[in-house]
């Protein structure tokens, strides 16, 4: 019987984060108004949100050994994400981001280190039952082409199976990286982040979703959401479909509001809303998302 996990497949970090009243000034030495450590990485954040959501969920990525590896793999526990298939790896660090949250201007400046820790590997993927999964969530990372042949992996699955057992995908395009190209024609769902977007020479989101929708599956579904303009996105039938912002009383913590927009779209999604109310839920969940800090308690 197939379950209905939803499996994230990219990257789990800890972050490290310093809440500040305003970006520091280079070279000086200011006290924060405080400061915690937190799991992070895209994968990893969707995946919370999602668990959060309520759905059965699974994390797949690289993990070293140490108490880094140690505190996030907690946190996982501790909120009912599997981990059960990651690949462990010794001899390196994890991934790790210090985080500046300005309070001033809602701002998060991101410092990360991947410290060597090995990208997923398609024998990684190849061991999983696929079985147990009803959709796959893929962040475009370096290993792109592997990613691809993961890809490959639940394509030649999906054709022995009837249409409502077929796993759905969905794949991120955020680093601006021209590499991640190929990703764009991988997914049922693709996410373009307006770094991305940019990084392609788009200046809005409804620009960037009406020129790379050629370049999707025709059954595929876009979206891309843009801060405090809330975000925009496609339907296979071509409608376009727009949500403004849901702007908190104050924004607070906007750090991983793309991983929480993606996680709101899938969970709307495998619920079977409609294009609209889904990017809808999607900006409400981020915007709630950047008025307080973490992940906990978004649902
Ligand atoms: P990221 O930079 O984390 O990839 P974005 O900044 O594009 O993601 O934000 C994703 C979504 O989060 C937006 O579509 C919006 O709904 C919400 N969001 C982000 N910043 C704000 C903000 N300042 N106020 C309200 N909502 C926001
Ligand atoms: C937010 C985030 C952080 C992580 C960083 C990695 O989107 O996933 O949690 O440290 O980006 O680039």
């Amino acid at each position: 019987m197939n379950s209905e996990r939803i499996l994230c497949v990219g990257l789990a970090a800890l972050d490290i984060v310093s809440i500040c009243e305003s970006y520091p000034e280079e070279d000086k030495d200011v006290t924060a108004i405080s400061q915690h450590h937190q799991s992070g990485g895209n994968a990893c954040n969707t995946a919370k949100v999602l668990r959060d959501l309520g759905v059965q969920c699974e994390f797949l990525g690289s993990m070293s050994s140490g108490f880094q590896s140690d505190f996030i793999r907690k946190e996982m526990n501790d909120r009912g994400i599997l981990y059960e298939n990651c690949a462990y790896h010794s001899d390196c660090g994890t991934p790790t981001s210090c985080v500046v949250l300005s309070l001033k201007t809602g701002s998060r400046t991101i410092v990360h280190a991947r410290n060597n820790l090995p990208e997923l590997d398609i024998k990684d993927f190849e061991k999983l039952d696929l079985k147990n999964y009803k959709w796959v969530h893929f962040e475009g990372r370096r290993n792109e082409l592997k990613i691809l042949k993961m890809i490959d992996i639940v394509d030649e699955f999906n054709i022995t199976q009837p249409d409502d057992k077929k796993i759905k995908v969905s794949v991120e395009l955020e680093r601006p990286r021209e590499t991640l190209w190929p990703l764009l024609s991988r997914g049922d769902v693709v996410f373009i982040s307006k770094d991305f977007a940019r990084f392609r020479g788009f200046s809005s989101p409804v620009e960037t979703i009406k020129s790379l929708n050629r370049y999707t599956k025709p059954t595929a579904v876009m979206l891309c959401a843009w801060g405090e303009e809330g975000a925009d996105g496609i339907s296979s039938e071509g409608d376009l479909i727009h949500s403004d912002a849901y702007p908190p009383e104050k924004v607070i913590d906007t750090l991983g509001a793309g991983d929480t927009f993606n996680a709101g779209v899938i969970y709307s999604l495998y619920k079977g809303l409609t294009l609209q109310d889904t990017v809808n839920f999607a900006c409400l969940l981020a915007g709630i998302k950047c008025g307080m800090y973490g992940y906990s308690g978004l649902a």
